[in-house]
C-alpha cells in the first residue's frame, strides 16, 4: 500500500486552470462567526491552547488536568476531564432559551414530517436511555444500530452516549453479511433496528436483514425494533422487542453519566486496504470539541440558521455533522430519510424551500447528478433562504463547484469544500467562509491548529505527494478496534510520528491544498469508501471464480466506478449471466454500494514476476488510456489481449 505512487493521471493542471478566486463579500465578513485574520497565527503559536479554548465552550462536569498527552501514535486530549455528550447536546440547551427551539426537523421519504424541539429530543433520549439502562446495558458496552434515517436513530445514539455505552452505527445499505461481520467484531449483544425504511419509493427490509445477520451471531441477546414501514416482520420471542414496548414505563429521566474525556464514544466501521473493515475508535472529549468548533466556524452557524447535511448518519459525516456538531451547538438540524429523486428530481430543493434551509452540506457526486438532471429542478423552487453551501466526501471538480455556487447558491453563497475522514472525526482542511478566498476545486487551507503537509516519498515537504498530519488534533481516531498493529501499520509507519492519510495532494503557490484522491487500494464510489480487497474477496467467494482484481475507474457522476477483472475456474463459461450473477453476489456480500459496474473476464491477470497484480495497468485499460510501463510484467502479452478484449466488450 505504502508503495503506491500518487496517480499521475489526475489532471491537476486542468484543476489549476480554474483561476477564478472568490474572496468573501464584505457583508459576509462583517457578520461571520469567525472573521479574525489572526486566528491562524494564534492557533499555530500554541495549538494545544487553541483547542483548550474550544473545549471550554462545552460543559464539563470536571475540568481536565492536562490538555494533551501525546505518545505517538496515541494521543489523549483533556486528560482527567469529565463530560457527557448527550448532556452537551441536550441538557444545557433545555436549561436555557433553546428549550423550545427546533433541534431536529425530519422529513420522511413519503412526505411525512416531524419537528422535535430540544425539549422533545431531551425527553425521548432520556426515556430510551432509561430503558437501555433498565435492560442492563452498561457503560462501555457496544450497541449496534442498523436503522433508517428516522429521528429514533439520533435518539438511540444520544441515549447510548447518555449512559456511556458506545454505538456502532451501520449504514442501512449494508448487507446482512456485512452487518454480521461488524456485530461480531464489536461484540455487541444488543441491536437496534426497524421493520424497514423508505428508499426511492420502495422499502429496505432492515429487520429481515438483521434476522439474516444474526443467524451467525449468537452473542446478540436483544433486538429492539422500531415500527416505521408497518410491513410484517418476524419477531423472535425472547430476543426481539418493539421499540414502543421497550420504552413503555421506562423512567422519564435518566441522568447523564459523567464520562472520562478519553472514554470510548463510538465505533464506526470503514473500509481499509485489506478485505476486513476497521472499527475506527472515537472517544469523548476531544471528538466533541473538534466537531463542535468546526461545525460552528466552518458553517458560520448563527442562531437563526436552518442547517441541512444530506449525508446518511451511517457514515461519519452524519455522525459529526447531522448529530453531534449541530446539536452540541444548539442548532436546528434537518434530516431526510430518502433519495433525491423521489417522487421527483427536485426533492432536495423542495426540502430547502419548505423548511427555509440556510446552510446545505452535500457531496460532489450528488452535485454532479443534479448537473446532469438539469437546472429546471432547482429552478422550480425558491432557494433564496440559502446563504452557505458545503461539500464533502471526494474531490470536487471546479465545474461542479461553480455550478453549485451559481445554480444552487445563486452566486451569493460561499462554497466550503471540506476535507476529512472517518479517522479524523471532524473537518481538517477547509475554508473559513469569513476569511478564506475560495478557489473552485481546492479545499483551501488547514483549519486553525491543524498541521497538514504534503510530503514526498522521503518525507520532505513537496508540491505534490502524500497528505499527512504532523500534529495531533482532538477528534483523531484513538485506534482500530481490536487491532492495534493494523492501526500502527496503516497510519503511522510510512513516516515517523506523522499520520498518513492515504490521500494524494498538491499545493499551489498560495499554499492551498488540492486533494487528488486515494493513493492506496481504497476506492471512492459516490463518496463511499470501498476497498478493492473487500470486493475481490467477495468475488473469489463465488464458486465460479478463481481470481479477481478490482479497480476504481474514473466515472463522471460517481467519481469512481468499480471494475472487476475476473478469472473463472476451468470449465466455467464467462457468460453475461455469470456477469450479472457476480455483480449480484458482491451486492449480497457487501451491499449495493459495492456492486461492480463492469466485470471483465480474463484468462489471466497482468502480474509482476513476483506475482503482484498490476492494478495501475488495469486502470489504464478500464479508462481507455495507453498502457503505462509494462516492463516489470511477467507476461506482457496478457495485458495486450486484455486491453483488446475490454475494448471489444465496451463497444
Ligand atoms: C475523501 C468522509 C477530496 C478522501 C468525510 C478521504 C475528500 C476520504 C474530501 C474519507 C474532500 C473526503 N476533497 N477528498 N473535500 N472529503 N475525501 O472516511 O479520499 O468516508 O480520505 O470520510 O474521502 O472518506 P470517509
Amino acid at each position: 500500500m505504502a508503495q503506491a505512487k500518487v496517480k499521475a493521471d489526475v489532471p491537476i493542471e486542468a484543476l489549476l486552470k480554474e483561476k477564478r478566486k472568490f474572496p468573501p463579500s464584505k457583508a459576509f465578513v462583517k457578520s461571520a462567526v469567525m472573521n479574525r485574520k489572526t486566528i491562524y497565527a494564534e492557533a499555530q503559536r500554541n495549538y494545544v491552547k487553541f483547542w483548550e479554548q474550544r473545549a471550554r465552550e462545552l460543559h464539563w462536569f470536571k475540568p481536565w488536568k492536562k490538555a494533551l498527552e501525546w505518545r505517538p501514535p496515541y494521543a489523549k486530549w483533556f486528560v482527567g476531564g469529565k463530560l457527557n455528550v448527550s448532556y452537551n447536546c441536550l441538557d444545557r440547551h433545555v436549561e436555557g432559551p433553546r428549550k423550545t427551539r427546533a433541534a431536529l426537523i425530519w422529513e420522511g421519504e413519503p412526505g411525512d414530517s416531524r419537528v422535535l424541539t430540544y425539549w422533545d429530543l431531551y425527553r425521548e433520549v432520556n426515556r430510551f436511555a432509561a430503558a437501555l439502562k433498565r435492560h442492563g446495558v452498561r457503560k462501555g458496552d457496544r450497541v449496534t444500530i442498523y436503522m433508517p434515517m428516522v429521528p429514533e436513530l439520533p435518539i438511540a445514539m444520544l441515549a447510548c452516549t447518555r449512559i456511556g455505552a458506545a454505538h456502532s452505527v451501520i449504514f442501512g445499505g449494508f448487507s446482512p453479511e456485512a452487518v454480521r461481520e461488524r456485530i461480531h467484531d464489536a461484540e455487541s449483544t444488543l441491536v437496534i433496528t426497524a421493520d424497514g425504511g423508505y428508499r426511492r419509493g420502495g422499502t429496505v427490509p432492515l429487520k429481515k436483514n438483521t434476522d439474516e445477520a444474526l443467524r451467525g451471531a449468537p452473542g446478540v441477546k436483544t433486538v429492539i425494533v422500531l415500527k416505521r414501514t408497518g410491513e410484517p416482520v418476524e419477531m423472535q420471542s425472547g430476543r426481539d422487542i418493539w421499540w414502543d414496548d421497550f420504552v413503555k414505563d421506562a423512567g422519564a429521566r435518566c441522568p447523564a453519566e459523567p464520562m472520562d474525556s478519553e472514554d470510548l464514544l463510538y465505533l464506526l466501521y470503514t473500509s481499509g486496504s485489506t478485505g476486513k473493515p476497521k472499527g475506527i475508535i472515537h472517544t469523548t472529549g476531544g471528538y466533541l470539541t473538534g466537531v463542535t468548533a468546526t461545525h460552528k466556524w466552518i458553517f458560520d452557524l448563527h442562531d437563526d440558521d436552518v442547517y441541512w447535511c444530506t449525508a446518511d448518519i451511517g457514515w461519519v459525516t452524519g455522525h459529526s455533522y447531522i448529530v453531534y456538531g449541530p446539536l452540541a451547538n444548539g442548532a436546528t438540524t434537518v434530516m431526510y430519510e430518502g433519495t433525491p429523486d423521489y417522487p421527483d428530481k427536485d426533492r432536495f430543493w423542495r426540502i430547502v424551500e419548505k423548511y427555509g434551509v440556510t446552510i446545505c452540506y452535500t457531496a460532489p457526486t450528488a452535485i454532479r447528478t443534479f448537473m446532469k438532471w438539469g437546472e429546471e429542478y432547482p429552478k422550480r423552487c425558491d432557494l433564496s433562504s440559502l446563504r452557505l453551501l458545503g461539500s464533502v466526501g471526494e474531490p470536487i471538480n471546479p465545474e461542479a463547484w461553480v455550478w453549485y455556487w451559481k445554480v444552487i447558491g445563486g452566486g451569493r453563497c460561499p462554497v466550503v469544500d471540506t476535507w476529512w475522514q472517518t479517522e479524523t472525526g471532524h473537518i481538517l482542511i477547509t475554508p473559513l467562509p469569513g476569511l478564506t478566498t475560495l478557489k473552485p476545486g481546492s479545499a483551501t487551507l488547514p483549519f486553525p491548529g491543524v498541521d497538514a503537509e504534503v510530503l514526498d516519498e522521503k518525507g520532505n515537504p513537496a508540491k505534490s505527494g502524500y497528505l499527512v498530519l504532523r500534529k495531533p488534533w482532538p477528534g483523531m481516531l484513538r485506534g482500530i478496534w481490536g487491532d492495534p498493529d493494523r492501526f500502527v501499520k496503516q497510519y503511522w509507519s510510512k513516516y515517523d510520528n506523522i499520520y498518513f492519510t492515504g490521500d494524494g495532494a498538491k499545493r499551489d503557490e498560495d499554499g492551498y491544498f488540492w486533494l487528488l484522491g486515494r493513493v492506496d487500494d481504497v476506492m471512492n464510489v459516490s463518496g463511499h469508501r470501498v476497498s478493492t480487497m473487500e470486493v475481490e474477496s467477495a468475488l473469489v467467494d463465488h464458486k465460479s471464480v478463481a481470481e479477481a482484481a478490482v479497480i476504481g475507474k474514473m466515472h463522471d457522476i460517481k467519481g469512481q466506478a468499480i471494475a472487476a477483472f475476473v478469472t473463472v475456474k476451468s470449465g466455467v463459461d464467462g457468460s453475461p449471466q455469470l456477469m450479472d450473477e457476480l455483480k449480484g453476489h458482491v451486492a449480497k456480500k457487501i451491499g449495493a454500494l459495492a456492486r461492480p459496474d463492469d466485470i471483465i473476464f480474463s484468462a489471466e491477470l497482468p502480474k509482476t514476476r513476483s506475482g503482484k497484480i498490476m492494478r495501475r495497468l488495469l486502470r489504464d485499460i478500464a479508462e481507455g488510456r495507453a498502457l503505462g510501463d509494462t516492463t516489470t510484467l511477467a507476461d506482457p502479452a496478457v495485458v495486450a489481449s486484455l486491453k483488446s478484449k475490454y475494448e471489444e466488450q465496451e463497444a
